[in-house]
């Protein structure tokens, strides 16, 4: 079995078990902050990926989003390490977890596979539409077996555009910044929970692009590999090349990437 039909098997059956779980009064409590939240289930989840993969491939590295928060101090140092590391499978369990915890539709499992820093896998499962969104480096991207591609809408003012509310402060306020000048451009915003599932959409023309502040490479890596194989393009918020370690992105059908971008320069994070 290859890397990615291992990654969407696992998906899946994590996809699965986080959506039979929905409603069945899991616990929760706040982490970094009030406005950030983890549940038994994201952890689960997590323990359940994690589990499968160390049994298809020992060798491999692992970093996961609830696994890291333990280790907070550390993720710089490890996603820089990352970069010279043959494998490391990069891991969101439930993305999307305020949707999961209000029972809103629109949480997603995020798995993606680095070899020495570059995206070579990634698949984004949404169990609520059972839709599953992948890539792997070279070979295009799908969606439930079919090739997926970024919108051709030429201009931001034909174009919908998703982003996200994140949970520190100034991140957020980032994001109300540059939503000033993009609202007023494109055809109209959409802020769906999960910066995984807006980035799916992107790839598969759905959103012509998605950009948002403070956001961690469990969240976008899987993303950015099926983006760019449905022939999109994907910079940090200055506009340089995508690597592990950013956070502040923007994703895009490349039409519409250097307008989107120019509040953001003005930003200047
Ligand atoms: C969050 C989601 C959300 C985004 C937040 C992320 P999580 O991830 O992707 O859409 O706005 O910034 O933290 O916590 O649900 O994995
Ligand atoms: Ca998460």
């Amino acid at each position: 079995m290859s890397y990615l039909e291992t990654a969407g098997r696992i998906a899946r059956e994590a996809g699965l078990m986080i959506q039979a779980k929905m409603g069945s009064g899991f616990a929760a409590e706040e982490k970094s902050s009030v406005f950030d939240v983890v549940t038994e289930v994201d952890r689960a989840s997590e323990q359940l990926i994690r589990q499968r993969l160390e049994e298809a491939y020992p060798e491999h590295g692992f970093l996961g989003e609830e696994e890291s928060f333990a280790h907070a101090g550390e993720l710089a140092d490890r996603l820089e390490r990352a970069k010279s590391e043959p494998f490391v499978w990069i891991v969101d369990p439930i993305d999307g977890t305020n949707n999961y915890v209000q029972g809103i539709p629109g949480f997603t499992v995020s798995i993606a596979l680095a070899s020495y820093g570059e995206l070579v896998a990634g698949v984004i499962y949404d169990p609520c539409r059972d839709e599953m969104f992948w890539a792997e480096k070279g070979e295009g991207a799908f969606m439930n077996g079919s090739p997926i591609a970024v919108s051709a809408a030429p201009e931001l003012r034909l174009t919908v555009v998703g982003t996200g509310f994140p949970s520190k402060a100034a991140n957020r306020q980032a994001v109300m910044e540059s939503l000033r000048t993009i609202a007023p451009q494109c055809r109209s915003i959409r802020s769906l929970g999960s910066a995984a599932l807006h980035l799916a959409y992107v790839a598969a023309g759905r959103l012509g692009a998605f950009w948002e502040y403070g956001l961690n490479a469990w969240d976008i890596a899987a993303g950015v590999l099926i983006i760019e194989e449905a022939g999109g393009k994907v910079t940090d918020t200055l506009g340089w090349p995508y690597s592990l370690t950013v956070s502040h992105v923007v994703g895009s059908n490349g039409k519409v990437h250097d307008d989107l971008l120019k509040p953001m320069i003005e930003i200047g994070i």
